[in-house]
């Protein structure tokens, strides 16, 4: 396989489109529950609500509505109990059928069934006394105090209408020495505008966007150079963290970090989305460093294919990439990445007789990019073949495709496409991705 289309990191652009999510037999599992006292607010439902729901819907967070006191919950009851029957909240894209993965926030069947008999019963405020202690939520970062906090030294104008081109602002770290970052939290200053964020980290030595402004936003269209404008969206730069309304930050296991060379600088990469209010945002990257150095270095690759082509009307189109692992590595997490006709994505193993082993699936859905954790981190041997394959639904059925009518090909606005399947591994805190990229079996690729 060639190293370029399993390596390096490029952007991610962004927006996926949607699938219907399958039905839970909620309602039959209520039934069984028909002698059991209605459920209560207080008792029952606040703290589904405090587990599963207040991360997002509270005030200063994506969601339209709080879901805290009862009087703020009883008028959504019949349009809560659709959402989790229908499993269209809380969001979660993976097929239940595979994998495991420490985020998924899904609702146990009982927690559904509970929702639902609320709802069903009128949604009862039940007896205050029985309420659970109010969750204390932390206004202020959800990883222990940042040790670095590095925030966007110019506010972005976002206007109140209309698309915006992915904006870019440069930070320099100012780091005299290299640093190991544990956890990473990225906050936006304006979060109902922040559709997804990608903060890079650009070693000393790299060539990318070196004659954009530092400390200053910027799109690509405004770049002078013509080379530089085009390469915008294309990076080998390792990511820091990736952000979405409602995803954890990066918080590594105990032992692995990211490395952070040092004079080394961050790039904001923010894909804004319009909400009919003019707002500005100076969102802020906190960094906690490792405390002792770790053993293994985390760093993200990805499965793409650039040379997808997509005919127009096609509704279940499939393109595939594979890639051997040149070296063994510790796989955490997943990031797939497609736009607007984007259906389906899956990452497999192929093993050597031949069978395929899904490692996760997820049903795409244009407003949420997600990462998905495996549960338990899996050892990969050298040599491992991986797999990502893409669905894309180019027909007028998918109420998110701009144009039917056209051939899609690469390129990192909305109206085209991308396939890129971002993973995250752990490998020996001493090598990079380069050493990573040699394999044994090459000539003149000995490593170590
Ligand atoms: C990751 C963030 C997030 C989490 C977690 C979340 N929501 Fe939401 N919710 C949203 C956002 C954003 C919207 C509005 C946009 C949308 O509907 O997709 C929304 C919309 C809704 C709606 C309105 C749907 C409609 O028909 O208008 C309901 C009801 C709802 N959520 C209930 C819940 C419940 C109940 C939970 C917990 C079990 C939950 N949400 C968890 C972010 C979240």
């Amino acid at each position: 396989m060639k190293r370029g289309a399993f390596g390096a990191a490029i952007s991610a652009g962004f927006l996926a489109s949607g699938v219907a999510v399958p039905l839970l037999a909620a309602a039959s599992q209520t039934a069984h529950r028909g002698d059991i006292a209605a459920p209560g607010f207080y008792q029952d439902v606040l703290p589904i609500l405090q587990e599963k729901c207040q991360n997002c819907h509270r005030p200063g967070q994506p969601a339209p509505m709080a879901l805290i006191t009862y009087k703020q919950t009883r008028p959504w009851a019949g349009k809560i109990a659709d959402a989790v029957r229908s499993k269209t909240m809380p969001p979660w894209f993976a097929d239940p059928r595979y994998g495991h993965f420490s985020n998924d926030p899904s609702l146990t069947a009982e927690q559904i069934a509970t929702m639902v008999a609320w709802a069903k019963a009128g949604a009862p405020e039940g007896n205050w006394q029985d309420a659970p202690s109010p969750r204390n939520w932390n206004t202020e970062w959800h990883i222990s105090p940042p040790d670095k906090i590095v925030q966007m030294p110019e506010a972005v104008p976002i206007p109140a209408r209309g698309e915006v081109e992915y904006t870019y602002e440069i930070v320099p770290l100012h780091f005299s020495q290299d640093r190991w970052v544990q956890s990473a939290e990225l906050r936006p200053s304006s979060w109902a505008h922040v559709h997804h964020a990608v903060v890079y980290i650009r070693p000393p030595n790299s060539e990318w966007l070196r004659h954009a402004p530092v400390g200053k936003p910027f799109t690509a269209s405004t770049l002078s150079d013509p080379e530089e404008r085009r390469q915008a969206h294309e990076t080998t730069s390792d990511l820091l963290l990736v952000y979405a309304p409602g995803s954890a930050p990066e918080e590594f296991p105990d032992g692995m970090a990211k490395f952070v060379p040092a004079e080394s600088d961050l790039v904001f990469q923010m894909h804004y989305t319009t909400n009919g209010e003019a707002a500005s945002d100076r969102s802020r990257a906190g960094l906690v460093f490792a405390k002792s150095p770790p053993k293994q270095r985390v760093i993200t690759l990805q499965l793409n294919n650039h040379a997808l082509i997509i005919p127009p009307e096609a509704d279940d189109f499939r393109v595939e990439v594979q890639g051997t692992l040149p070296n063994d590595a510790t796989l955490l997490s997943f990031f797939p990445h497609m736009h607007v006709r984007g259906k389906r994505f899956e990452y497999d193993i192929v093993h050597d007789d031949g069978s395929v082993e899904i490692l996760l699936r997820v049903n795409y859905h244009f407003h949420w990019q997600l990462s998905y954790r495996l549960a338990e981190p899996r050892e990969l041997q050298a040599g491992t073949k991986l797999r990502a394959v893409a669905w894309y639904d180019n027909s007028r059925n998918n109420p998110h495709n701009p144009d039917p009518e056209k051939t899609v090909t690469w390129g990192d606005q909305t109206s085209s496409e991308m396939m890129v399947g971002f993973f995250e591994v752990a490998v020996p805190a001493g090598m990079d991705k380069w050493r990573f990229f040699i394999r044994h079996d090459e000539p003149g690729g000995k490593t170590n």
